[in-house]
């Protein structure tokens, strides 16, 4: 995709993520939800946080496509990166990050900037997080891996308002976190529990994103047709 500065704003978050390699660093830098609010206009979602359109612009404009991987465009091969490199990822690190803030809400009770509450929303986002592969990986994914031609809607609109839903979680993650500024006291715990729960906000926008805005259209648009 060649970007212009200036000629962004009329198109979709969700657009330009899904076409222009690195775009989703600059939006989580901004704070922009380009996963389950991908449906906003650049303009509009920029005018809503209070930013300047055209610094955005800009930043966009200056990315160097060749430094990021694009994700496969076959939707077999798709779906296996889904898989592999986001399913399989949560499914190993979300058990170690509960681990790890029960520890440091334990440890560190008395201090004014604990993460109180972080543990349970963590462990609420692994239950849900495990219910929503499930059905993605038992009904969803082999539906879409036959290319059927229907059957596809129902599913992938049930899916997208579990992605809202785990979008409000890692929005509390956030808050509860206190945007991840680490206390000067902080010991190696809580430094590798923020670390870690960083990393994981940005991978689950990053694959609500591949399966909203680049796997997902691929089957409503036939659907709509
Ligand atoms: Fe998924
Ligand atoms: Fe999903």
């Amino acid at each position: 995709m060649v970007i212009k500065e200036n000629s962004l704003g009329t198109l979709t978050i969700g657009e330009i993520a899904a076409t222009l390699p690195g775009a989703t660093a600059v939006f989580r830098k901004f704070k922009l939800d380009f996963c389950c609010g991908g449906d906003a206009m650049l303009v509009d979602a920029v005018r809503k946080r209070g930013l300047d359109i055209g610094l955005v612009e800009k930043t966009l404009a200056a990315l160097d496509p060749s430094t990021s991987a694009p994700a496969p465009e076959a939707t077999g091969a798709l779906i296996d990166h889904i898989l592999s490199r986001y399913h399989e990822t949560h499914r190993r690190e979300l058990p170690e990050l509960v681990r790890l803030a029960r520890k440091v809400e334990a440890v560190h009770a008395g201090h004014p900037e604990a993460p109180r509450g972080l543990a349970d929303t963590l462990e609420a986002i692994q239950v849900e997080l495990e219910e929503h592969r499930q059905k993605e990986e038992t009904e969803l994914f082999p539906l879409m891996r036959q290319e059927h031609d229907s059957g596809a809607e129902l599913p992938i609109a049930q899916m997208r308002l579990d992605h809202d839903r785990h979008g409000e979680l890692l929005r509390r993650l956030d808050t509860l976190a206190h945007g991840f500024a680490l206390p000067g006291d902080a010991c190696r715990s809580w430094e590798a529990l923020y670390v870690g729960t960083d990393k994981l906000i940005d991978d689950v926008m990053e694959h609500i994103h591949l399966e909203n805005n680049v796997l997902f259209p691929r089957f409503e648009h036939r659907e709509a047709a």
